[in-house]
């Protein structure tokens, strides 16, 4: 089970005044679960893990083979929610050198629809080229420009490149059961579609087709993943003293209220960046709302010692850094020892590069601490399917009772309508032609 080591918050915050938080703490899980909290159509992510049926884990994967067998690329196309949790559970479980060390044995696994970047697009059809590729098309409103671009250009080329019929057999929607573009789409093609349940919003459904279809396809064990956010969802309905997702939420809680507005979080392994970029959107769109929240950034360590550690040790004292640390790798590498020496590391000989990976983290958590960076450190035993999976619902847990504490509405995000307003104002989309005259005014 995941451990959380809050001690290196104090003085700041100290266990009494997260203690103090207990019963805040249970009000907030009793209007979670009771669904007495604002916007409580959507907490069907709350008791997602223990919903899921071995049958419907078979389905996904039954459709996933399918891809595995028929493409050599397979792009999920998706923003937001819509496509950070399966990048961050692919990017955590695979190779890092998957695109070199790819023996065929698992199709390429590729995102689009998460950008407008013309050069992307692109190169990434001229990528897709000849190739046999197949698309998974997620969008829970299914009408999403991003998303759309990218699809219309992928399906075209799919349709081309295979022919009408045989491209169908390869293109997956995975939407909403009624409503949007992306539904009419299937339905009128004859898709194979998976459904977004209703009560579950973007930034919470990493454990439902959209982000078990493109893990399954990547060819990583989604009954595992399931697994993991089962047996936590179990542990965070515990009351705060065994709830690490109930201390988490508590221990930002206090942290925020003590002044601390912007959280780090911080990992020391490669393969967990997309995990941090997952963790942002989630706590982000979910508490940056009524001028309240956290800002969540985060840096990759050691690396971004090399760029940002100046600034966390000596920047302005607003921040709190918290940690993903891997207990144990999966591989096992040692130092070696050189004759000459002349770059006087023989004193790591035979020495794990875990080992040293281990004090680097540990010295650079005391160093912070010494700078007045409270630290959070949650340690998971290995990155495998499993333990992403406890992570993940650890993590959806803790951000919805945080914003029951900061008292906002977790499961909204109207401030994201801003920008798409005055993109469609600019680019002249039928039905914004008041927008359209004033978006021209303003600009002279
Ligand atoms: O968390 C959210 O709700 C958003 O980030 C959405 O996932 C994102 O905007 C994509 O929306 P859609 O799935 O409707 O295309």
């Amino acid at each position: 089970m995941i451990k959380l080591d809050i001690t290196k918050v104090a003085p700041l915050v100290s266990t009494a005044d997260i203690q103090a938080l207990a019963p805040r703490v249970a009000e907030a899980q009793q209007a979670l679960e009771a669904g007495t909290c604002p916007g409580n159509d959507f907490l069907g992510w709350m008791h997602l893990p223990s919903s899921i049926t071995p049958e419907f884990i078979d389905e996904i994967k039954a459709t996933a083979d399918v891809l595995r067998k028929e493409c050599d690329a397979v792009v999920v196309a998706g923003i937001g929610g819509s496509y950070l949790g399966a990048k961050a559970v692919i990017e955590a479980l695979s190779n890092s050198f998957q695109w070199l060390v790819n023996d065929g044995s698992n199709p390429t696994i590729l995102f689009a629809g998460n950008n407008i970047g013309e050069d992307y697009l692109f190169e990434l059809t001229a990528y897709l080229r000849n190739k046999r590729f197949g698309v998974i098309n997620i969008s829970k409103s299914g009408t999403t420009t991003e998303t759309a671009l990218a699809f219309r250009l992928l399906k075209k080329q799919c349709e081309e490149q295979r022919g009408k019929d045989e491209a169908r057999k390869v293109i997956v929607a995975i939407t909403d059961a009624k409503r949007g573009a992306a539904r009419t789409c299937a339905d009128k093609e004859g898709y194979k579609s998976f459904i977004i349940p209703d009560n579950v919003g973007g930034r919470f459904s990493v454990l439902t087709p959209v982000g078990l279809l493109p893990i399954a396809v990547a060819g990583f064990d989604i009954a595992q993943l399931v697994k993991g956010a089962q047996d936590m969802e179990k542990t965070a309905a515990q009351p705060l003293e065994e709830n690490p997702a109930a201390q988490y939420a508590a221990t930002r809680y206090a942290l925020y209220t003590a002044g601390k507005k912007i959280e780090i979080l911080a990992n020391y392994q490669p393969k967990l960046h997309f995990i941090a970029e997952w963790w942002k959107q989630l706590y982000g769109e979910s508490e940056g709302k009524d001028g309240k929240g956290i800002f969540p950034a985060s840096v990759d360590l050691t690396t971004d010692l090399h760029s940002m550690g100046q600034w966390i040790q000596e920047g302005e004292r607003s921040i709190f850094e918290t940690v993903i640390s891997v207990e144990n790798s999966e591989h096992n590498l040692l130092f070696p020892s050189d004759e000459e020496n002349l770059d006087g590391l023989n004193f790591l000989a035979g020495k794990r590069v875990d080992e040293v990976n281990k004090m680097a983290e540990l010295g650079t958590q005391l160093a912070h601490v010494d700078g007045g960076v409270p630290n959070i450190r949650i340690a998971i035993d290995r990155l495998d399917a499993y333990h992403l999976g406890q992570l993940i619902y650890f993590f959806e847990r803790a951000c919805g009772i945080h914003c029951q504490l900061l008292g906002v509405n977790a499961f909204n995000q109207p401030g994201v309508e801003a920008y798409k307003k005055n993109m469609f104002a600019l680019l002249g989309k039928p039905g914004y032609e008041k927008e359209t005259e004033a978006i021209k005014a303003r600009l002279g």
